[in-house]
């Protein structure tokens, strides 16, 4: 089985996904983490990460065996993330490893921003989940300050809605939800209510396959 998980940033999707991973034994791949060493590795080696030709280089000497996530989740990564993502090298260079990951037995869950669009089209489901801006910089605020980084939450604010503005503007593999997905909006939900949703809309298709 594969799950496929969008939506902008901080919506709630990772959290979501590595819970239903776990329930469903699945394998997970949060694939902004590839996005973010991308630009890491741009930003440690002193390049713009608009510099396509180095952010493909990058790409291609990506091991994702190696990834320190605290580090990569960094605001200043953020921006830099959304940067390199935007560029459609960078996103062909990352194809197969997503898609092998998500084909391996027994299957995987997959958040990020095309899984259901590009990286797995054929998913069994597909989930988008939203959440309105202020909750979501509410929520990475928390999110940061309980790894002990100082953050101002208009800041905060800003940084999510220029990503996403960036990330849905984008001609390669922009942020939108496929034709068949199922919106979540998770804006009221604690994230115990948010993965219950989430296992009813999978538990609905999964029900809905095996009738017909
Ligand atoms: O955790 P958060 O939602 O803030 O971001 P993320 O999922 O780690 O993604 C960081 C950035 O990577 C995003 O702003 C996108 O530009 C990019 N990304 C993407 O383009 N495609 C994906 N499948 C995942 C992330």
């Amino acid at each position: 089985m594969i799950i496929a998980i969008d939506g902008p940033a901080a919506s709630g999707k990772g959290t979501i996904a590595k819970k239903i991973a776990s329930i469903y034994r699945l394998h997970h791949l949060d694939t902004g983490l590839i996005y973010r060493a991308v630009a890491k590795a741009m930003l440690d080696a002193g390049h713009s990460p608009d510099n396509g030709k180095e952010a493909l280089a990058a790409a291609i000497a990506l091991d994702p065996a190696n990834f320190d996530e605290a580090a990569l989740k960094a605001p200043a990564v953020s921006e830099a993330a959304s940067v390199v993502a935007a560029n459609p090298d960078v996103r062909q260079a990352l194809m197969n490893y997503q898609r092998a990951f998500a084909t391996k037995p027994p299957g995987a869950v997959l958040d990020g921003r095309d899984i259901g669009t590009v990286i797995a089209p054929d998913a069994d489901v597909k989930l988008f989940v939203v959440a309105t801006p202020e909750v979501r910089a509410a929520r990475r605020v928390m999110e940061l300050r309980a790894r002990g980084e100082d953050t101002d939450e208009h800041e905060v604010l800003a940084d999510l809605l220029r990503r996403d503005e960036r990330d849905s503007r984008r001609t390669a593999a922009p942020l939108k939800p496929a034709p068949d997905a199922h919106l979540l909006d998770t804006t009221h939900l604690s994230i115990d209510a948010a993965f219950r949703a989430a296992v009813d809309i999978i538990e609905g298709v999964r029900t809905g396959r095996k009738r017909r």
